[in-house]
């Protein structure tokens, strides 16, 4: 099994609209494989199971002696999930190891930003799986499933899970600061320019991505202390609408060539920075699709929230890496913690893809 039959989503049936996808979990593994016949064995294990999650299924009758072979989790029903999404993506040290000659040359491991505290802990993986569904019971049964059959080959990293609030009529589902996320976007028909792989020099990655992962944790004592005027402008958006400050519904435009000064949207709002709408800008921009976490406390009794932020791009130096460094000392700093995350390459898979769709 060579790496480009580890495509992601194997066997995709019309994949469901992100909106309706509420649930995610982002697990690294390191691989603690000896051999590539080994690493390959176990990557086409996965994408059997991968596979088989969506479809309906049989219950199988085991030796009286024998571990059922499903969790059982769902249900004695199995009906398969055919709103699952799983992506397998492949960090730097994967290909340290493995298919040095399938390396795709824009992978790299995640760097510390200014801002970060990273937990070395809670960074990087050979291997994550990306999971995703409607329900969290989905999620967690194709994340045991899935850990069952790398058992012995998959060494568990680090691991997030995320949710996404109810879809309200109004609008984008709001982070833990209350404000509308996922409003702006890069659009489907956008994909082929800023989204997927298509280097004529590495034809094996053309219909790939890169998927970056931040966990950040949100210090919402602090933000709850101070006025909602001061948050709107650490935005650049009205909280209630989500409309830019200088407009009135949501999705209107903002108009940042009106207001050179930043009068009314600050120039180092976090809109203005992440996005400053201008044409050598333009091919910074990236797919984001984040989850809200929510854990217990922390050691002093803080509530431990946050988001786990991803995006697609074609090029994580020239796309996240330069949003990121426009956003570097911007005033949302003092209100958030990035801790974790990595960069994970995604092979190609055979038809379709589930971007296309809006999501935080
Ligand atoms: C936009 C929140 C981290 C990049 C936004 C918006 C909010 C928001 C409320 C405006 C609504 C929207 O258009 O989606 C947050 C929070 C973060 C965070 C709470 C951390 C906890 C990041 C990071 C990046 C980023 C790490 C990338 C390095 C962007 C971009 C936009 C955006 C590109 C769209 C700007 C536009 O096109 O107008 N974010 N964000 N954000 N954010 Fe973030």
């Amino acid at each position: 099994v060579g790496l480009a039959a580890c495509a992601r989503d194997e066997s995709a049936p019309k994949p469901a609209p992100v909106a309706e996808q509420r649930h995610a979990t982002y697990a690294a593994f390191d691989l603690t494989c000896t051999s590539a016949a080994e690493t390959d064995a176990l990557l086409h294990a996965l994408r059997e199971r991968i596979g088989a999650l969506r479809q309906p299924r049989t219950p199988v009758a085991t030796a009286i002696t024998a571990p059922p072979t499903d969790s059982g989790t769902l249900g004695p029903d199995l009906d398969g999930a055919p709103d699952l999404t799983v992506n397998i993506g492949y960090g730097a040290s994967f290909f340290d190891r493995w298919h040095a000659d399938k390396r795709p040359a824009g992978i790299r491991p995640m760097r510390e930003f200014d801002d970060d505290r990273l937990d070395p802990a809670r960074c990087h993986g050979d291997l994550i799986l990306e999971i995703r569904a409607a329900d969290q019971d989905t999620v967690l049964h194709a994340l045991r499933d899935l850990s069952r059959a790398g058992r012995g080959g998959l060494a568990p990293r680090w691991r997030q899970d995320g949710s996404q609030p109810s879809p309200r009529p109004d609008g984008a589902p709001r982070n833990h600061f209350g404000f509308k996320d996922g409003t702006s976007n890069v659009r489907p028909e956008e994909f082929d320019r800023l989204v997927w792989l298509d280097d004529a020099a590495q034809p094996w990655t053309r219909g790939g991505t890169f998927l970056v992962v931040r966990l950040i944790r949100m210090l919402t004592e602090f933000w709850d202390r101070i006025s909602l005027s001061e948050q709107e402008n650490i935005f650049g958006r009205d909280r209630a609408s989500g409309a830019p400050i200088d407009g009135s519904t949501e999705l209107d435009a903002p108009q940042y060539a009106d207001d050179p000064g930043g009068d009314v949207i600050p120039l180092t709002s976090h809109i203005r920075l992440a996005n400053p709408r201008t044409a050598e800008t333009d091919g910074s921009r990236i797919f984001r699709r984040a989850y809200n976490y929510a854990g217990g406390l922390d050691v002093n009794g803080n509530l431990d929230l946050g988001l786990v932020f991803t995006c697609l791009q074609r090029d994580v130096v020239a796309q996240f890496e330069a949003v990121q460094e426009r956003l570097s000392g911007e005033p949302l700093t003092d209100y958030i913690a990035p801790f974790g995350g990595g960069y994970f390459y995604l092979p190609p898979r055979d038809a379709g893809t589930d971007c296309s769709t809006t999501g935080g």
